[in-house]
């Protein structure tokens, strides 16, 4: 049989909260009934964060009720505070994410304080979350490089990962938000934190900007990472993170990880109609090699 690796698709979120124009909440559900029936298990659906810095995920709990997310045990969405905790109780979210990151800089332009106080304002929401039964995900932004602050040493991802591990995240995601670094970098990371949290608790979060997407997820996958996020079509980019492009594509990785005897329980055909729908139905187009490849449009 072969081995699993799960993908965390990440389009709905990451994919879609900095798109420079309004989404139709309708286009973001069809997204996410295309990305199921291709056979999706985890997804970030949106999150419950303040309007006013990142607008388009306004609409979350609209689009949780039309997707059933209340049943749904894989679905996930992003809080960054206690009234966001409550907007994912209150839909009956069953997997919600907090998200830190390994500097200052970028935390304070993220979320408004510095790593150590987000993981006090963390620490109570998670034990909340925990009491009510919801699944928590820790993400850590910056795991490599800083936007504000440059280059940042494996040895400052592991106190906040260890941190956001004994505060009850079953989960660490290792978000490399810039896609700058590569994969001798990436396993540096990764070693570290490791010592610390066992592996099956990582998952491995890359962004694309310079190519290394594909690269470094399969050195994560190497080191014994099971869990990766992608965002289908290569969509994304955090409104923080100036200069950053999008994940690494569903459709990239899941190519990779089948051609590699993985197992993802992911169909690339619908997958990559789920990619032609952010075309179609957003005017968004994907970027991914393989769907360039498989359906035409020439490579980018
Ligand atoms: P703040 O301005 O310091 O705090 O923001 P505030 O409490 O003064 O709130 C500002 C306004 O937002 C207020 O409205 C609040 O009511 C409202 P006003 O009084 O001015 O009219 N507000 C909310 N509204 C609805 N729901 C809420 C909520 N909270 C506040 N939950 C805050 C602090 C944390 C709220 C803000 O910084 C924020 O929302 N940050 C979220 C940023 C975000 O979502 N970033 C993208 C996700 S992270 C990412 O993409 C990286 C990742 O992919 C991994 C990787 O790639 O590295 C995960
Ligand atoms: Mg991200």
């Amino acid at each position: 049989m072969k081995e699993a690796v799960t993908l965390v698709e990440v389009g709905p979120r990451d994919g879609l909260q900095a798109w420079k124009h309004p989404i139709a909440t309708s286009a973001r559900i069809g997204l996410i009934e295309r990305l199921r029936k291709a056979g999706v298990a985890r997804m970030e659906v949106g999150s419950f964060v303040s309007p006013k810095h990142v607008p388009r995920m306004a609409d979350t709990a609209e689009v949780m009720d039309a997707v059933g997310s209340r049943a749904e045990p894989g679905d996930m969405v992003l809080v960054a505070n206690a009234r966001g905790l409550e907007q994912a109780i209150a839909q009956g979210a069953r997997a919600i994410a907090v998200f830190t990151a390994a500097s200052d800089a970028f935390a304070q332009k993220n979320i408004g304080c510095t790593v150590a106080a987000s993981l006090d304002r963390f620490a109570p929401l998670v034990e909340t979350a925990r009491a009510a039964g919801i699944n928590v995900r820790g993400y850590i932004s910056t795991i490599t490089d800083c936007p504000y602050s440059g280059e940042v040493a494996p040895q400052a991802v592991v106190p906040v990962a260890r941190a956001l591990t004994e505060m009850g995240c079953g989960e660490i995601s290792l978000g490399e938000t810039l896609g700058r670094a590569t994969p001798r970098r990436i396993a540096a990371v990764i070693a570290a934190v490791a010592a610390h949290v066992p592996m099956d608790r990582l998952a491995a979060h890359f962004h694309d900007t310079y190519g290394m997407g594909v690269a470094n997820v399969r050195e994560a996958v190497r080191l014994g990472v099971r869990t990766v996020d992608a965002a289908v079509g290569g969509l994304g980019g955090c409104p923080f993170a100036p200069g950053a492009t999008g994940n690494v594509a569903s459709e990239d990785i899941v190519y990779l990880l089948h051609g590699e005897g993985f197992a993802t329980g992911i169909d690339l055909d619908a997958l990559l109609d789920a990619a032609a729908y952010c075309r179609d139905a957003m005017g968004i187009a994907p970027v991914s090699r393989v769907f360039n490849a498989l359906r035409g449009g020439g490579l980018r």
